[in-house]
């Protein structure tokens, strides 16, 4: 199993946050909690959800919105903190966005206009569909996202855990499945008035050739019966970070906006 390491440092963060172990006594631990570790690095996936993603997503919604509040749809949202990115506040040089509590900001080596940012949306529903959904509203799924961020990321931790606060507020509605077989269900039921936007981030990269196809076969038909816009993270030039795609169904057309660090560290928009 590759991601060994990666489950087991995660079993042992989650012990240390849950107060059950510490990390000046590690043998201790391993002794301790061997059944718990044993269990934990067999069946628990690395599960994370990255917000610092919505920081490089937000010039993207904001370039798509037609005036019509969203009715959003994520494909593979973990626990859903990106589905909340209207509830934070955003910086970049040429401007800010939104009051929330939590303030995302980040190297934007070339920035988005200011005319975008000065625009303002609505969300009338979040919608997530999610292999493994983390629900953050209880505190075992507050600390197993927590867990698979290292001690030493404090910043990271410190944004994940104001996301978690955020979310508990209003918890979006998420689905546990696979999104590419329930995703022309899912288009169907459509909330009116309201403009339709799929998007994802970080979630399709795992699917083969096939899947992938699949899921933009439904994408095609849904649009059949009224346009969707779909936001994506695809491959950037030479794998440096992510492209963000917008694609506009029915025809399935796509433009790229920008490319971002994969954490969404750093942000070139327009490139
Ligand atoms: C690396 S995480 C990214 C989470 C989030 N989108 C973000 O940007 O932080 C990928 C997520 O996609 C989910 N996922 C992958 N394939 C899926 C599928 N076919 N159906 C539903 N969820 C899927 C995984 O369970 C995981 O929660």
């Amino acid at each position: 199993m590759w991601d060994f390491p990666l489950r087991l440092l995660g079993g042992l963060h989650y012990l240390v946050l849950a107060g059950l172990a510490s990390w000046d006594d590690i043998g201790a631990a391993l002794d301790e909690h061997r059944e718990f570790l044993a269990r934990w690095t067999e069946e628990q996936d690395v599960q994370t959800n990255e917000v610092q993603r919505a920081w490089a997503l937000l010039p993207g919604f904001l370039t798509i919105a037609d005036g019509r509040p969203f009715d959003l749809l994520e494909l593979g949202p973990s626990a859903g903190l990106n589905l909340m990115w209207d509830r934070y506040r955003y910086r970049y040089t040429t401007g800010a966005w939104g009051t929330g509590a939590l303030e995302l900001t980040g190297d934007d080596r070339i920035p988005p206009p200011a005319e975008v940012l000065s625009r303002r949306v609505s969300v009338a529903r979040r919608r997530g569909i999610d292999l493994n959904p983390v629900d953050v509203t209880t505190e075992h799924g507050s600390r197993l996202l927590q867990s698979f961020v290292w001690p030493d990321q404090t910043e990271r931790l410190d944004r994940l855990r104001r996301a978690i606060e955020a979310t508990r507020e209003d918890p979006p509605e998420l689905m546990r499945g696979d999104y590419v077989e329930l995703l022309p269900g899912l288009l169907a039921d459509r909330r009116e008035g309201a403009q339709l936007v799929v998007f994802q981030s970080a979630s399709t990269m795992y699917l083969g050739k096939d899947a992938l196809g699949k899921l933009r076969a439904a994408l095609h038909t849904a649009a059949r019966e009224e346009p969707l816009v779909y936001l994506t993270t695809g491959r950037a030039p030479d794998d440096d970070g992510f492209a963000l795609e917008v694609e506009r169904y029915p025809d399935g057309r796509s433009r790229r906006l920008a490319v971002f660090d994969f954490h969404g560290e750093w942000l070139d928009w327009g490139r």
